[in-house]
C-alpha cells in the first residue's frame, strides 16, 4: 500500500461532489480539467469560492490556500480595492478595442519600479509574453537559436517548452517537431561552468531564465551563477531575459532583479501584474530592443517584430493592474511577506526537525519550497530526479484532509499572500511535524 492511501479515503469521503463534478467533466474536457497541474487522483478538487487565504470546495470544505491562483493573488483571494476597480470599469467598457489610459498608466507604472524596463508591451498571459520576447530577441540579435534553463517553466509556447518535465532529454509534449525545439538549448541550472560554456559557444539569440524556479521547489538560483549568466551574455552579444512571471513585484516592487541587483535586457511579467485574477502577461525592457516592435520605426513588416491581439491591453486588465501596482510600489506588503517568509522557513524547518523526516526548506521571500532529498538541492534538476515522492504525495493528501491547499503532489511548494499570518503558518508547521510522526509509525509498523 502507498503511503498516501493511509488518507485518500478520507479525501473521498469529505469531496463527493467534486467527484460527481469530475466524472461530468470528464465528458465534455479531456482528462477533466483545464490545466494537468490542476489534477488530482481519483479526482481534482472543485472550488466554489475564495475569500482572503482561504478557499471553498464545492462539498464545503475550507482550506488555506498556498497556491494563491497560481501565485497570482499577492493580496490574497476577493481584493476589495482592485474587484472595485474591475466593477467600475466593466461598466466604463471593459473592451473597447481602441488604446486607452489604463494601459499607459500601467505601462508607466511599471517602469516606475522595474528598473531594467524602458518600454513595455502587454499580452495576455506569461506564455504569450515569452513567445513575443523570444521573436524581440531574435529580431534584435539576427540570431535563431534562444537558450534556456533546465527546469525552468515559462509556459507551454513551443520554442520554450523543453527540459521541463523530467527526464530533461525526454520531450516535455508530444506534438513538438524537433525543427522547432531543435532551435532551443538547454542550459544547466546553478552551474556556472556548464551554462557559460555553452553561451561561449553558441550563438545564442538569449537566455531565459527564472530566478526563482517553481519546479525546483523555488530554490533560487546563486548570485554568483546568475553574474556569470550576464557577464557570458555580454561578452558574447547574447541577450538576458528574466522570467518575473512569479517573482516580479513579490518579491520587491521591482521583482527579483532588485534583490539580486542584477539587470536583464528584458523581463516577463504575468500573473499579479493584471491584479491578481485578469489574465494578463507583458515583456518590457532596453529601449533598443523594444522599438523593434514600433510600427512608426519599422514599417514594413519583414523588419518589424510583431505583436498584437484582440485583448492586449484591455482595459479591465490593465486597470486592474495599475490598481494592484499602487498597492505594491511602496514594498511594505512585500517586506511584511518577506518577513512572514522567513518566519514560515524557520518554523518549517524546526518542525521538521522535530518530526524525524528527512527534507530541507526552500525557497526565496514570501515562496517557499519543501523537498524530500537525501542531500540540499542546487537545481530543479536535484529537485526532480532526488524528491522522494511516496513522501511528497503521502503529504498532499495528508495536507489536503487536514485543510490546506498547495501544489504539487511531487513538488511541494507554498506561496504566501497579504492575506495569511503567523498563525496560518504555525498551524501548518503543527501539521508537517504530526505528519512526520505518523510516517514514523507507518515505518515502524511496516
Ligand atoms: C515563471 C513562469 N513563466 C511563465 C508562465 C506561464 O504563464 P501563463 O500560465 O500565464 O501562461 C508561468 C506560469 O505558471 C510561470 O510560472
Amino acid at each position: 500500500m502507498a503511503l498516501r492511501d493511509k488518507w485518500v479515503p478520507r479525501y473521498l469521503e469529505l469531496t463527493p461532489k467534486s467527484e460527481a463534478l469530475y466524472k461530468r467533466a470528464r465528458q465534455s474536457i479531456p482528462g477533466g480539467v483545464n490545466y494537468p497541474l490542476r489534477y488530482l487522483s481519483p479526482h481534482p478538487l472543485y472550488a466554489s469560492r475564495a475569500e482572503g487565504c482561504y478557499i471553498w470546495d464545492v462539498d464545503g470544505n475550507r482550506y488555506v490556500d498556498y497556491w494563491m491562483g497560481h501565485f497570482a493573488l499577492i493580496m490574497g483571494h476577493s481584493y476589495r480595492k482592485v474587484i472595485e476597480a474591475a466593477k467600475e470599469q466593466l461598466e466604463a467598457g471593459a473592451h473597447l478595442g481602441l488604446e486607452h489610459e489604463w494601459e499607459v498608466m500601467l505601462a508607466e507604472q511599471i517602469k516606475k519600479m522595474v528598473r531594467s524596463v524602458e518600454q513595455v508591451r502587454f499580452a495576455n498571459s506569461g506564455t504569450e509574453a515569452n513567445m513575443y520576447a523570444v521573436r524581440a530577441v531574435r529580431t534584435f540579435t539576427g540570431r535563431k537559436e534562444v537558450g534556456k534553463l533546465e527546469g525552468c517553466w515559462h509556459g507551454g509556447y513551443d520554442g520554450l517548452h523543453k527540459a521541463v518535465s523530467y527526464p530533461f532529454d525526454a520531450p516535455s509534449s508530444a506534438g513538438l517537431p524537433e525543427e522547432v525545439t531543435g532551435l532551443t538549448v538547454t542550459l544547466p541550472f546553478n552551474d556556472i561552468d556548464g551554462a557559460v560554456k555553452i553561451i561561449r559557444n553558441r550563438r545564442l539569440a538569449a537566455v531565459f531564465v527564472e530566478l526563482v524556479p517553481s519546479q525546483g521547489a523555488f530554490n533560487p538560483a546563486d548570485r554568483e551563477f546568475v553574474r556569470a549568466l550576464r557577464d557570458a551574455c555580454d561578452e558574447t552579444g547574447t541577450l538576458l531575459v528574466f522570467d518575473e512571471v512569479i517573482t516580479g513585484f513579490r518579491l520587491s516592487p521591482g521583482g527579483a532583479q532588485e534583490v539580486y541587483r542584477i539587470y536583464p535586457d528584458l523581463t516577463i511579467f504575468g500573473k499579479i501584474l493584471g491584479g491578481g485574477f485578469m489574465p494578463m502577461g507583458a515583456f518590457g525592457g532596453r529601449i533598443e530592443i523594444m522599438e523593434r516592435l514600433d510600427q512608426t520605426k519599422y514599417v514594413k513588416p519583414s523588419e518589424r517584430s510583431f505583436h498584437g491581439g484582440t485583448y492586449a491591453g484591455n482595459p479591465l486588465a490593465a486597470r486592474c493592474g495599475y490598481v494592484l501596482m499602487r498597492e505594491l510600489e511602496s514594498g511594505e506588503v512585500q517586506e511584511r511577506l518577506n518577513r512572514l517568509g522567513e518566519y514560515a522557513k524557520r518554523r518549517l524547518s524546526e518542525a521538521l526537525e522535530r518530526s524525524g523526516l528527512e527534507a530541507y526548506v526552500t525557497g526565496m521571500g514570501s515562496l517557499i519550497g519543501l523537498q524530500f532529498t537525501p542531500r540540499p538541492p542546487r537545481s530543479p534538476r536535484d529537485t526532480l530526479s532526488m524528491m522522494d515522492r511516496e513522501l511528497a504525495e503521502a503529504l498532499y493528501y495528508y495536507m489536503l484532509v487536514n485543510g490546506v491547499y498547495y501544489v504539487s503532489q511531487h513538488v511541494p511548494h507554498f506561496g504566501l499572500s497579504a492575506s495569511h499570518a503567523e498563525e496560518h503558518i504555525d498551524r501548518l508547521a503543527a501539521l508537517l511535524e504530526d505528519f512526520g510522526r505518523e510516517v514514523a509509525k507507518e515505518k515502524r509498523r511496516a
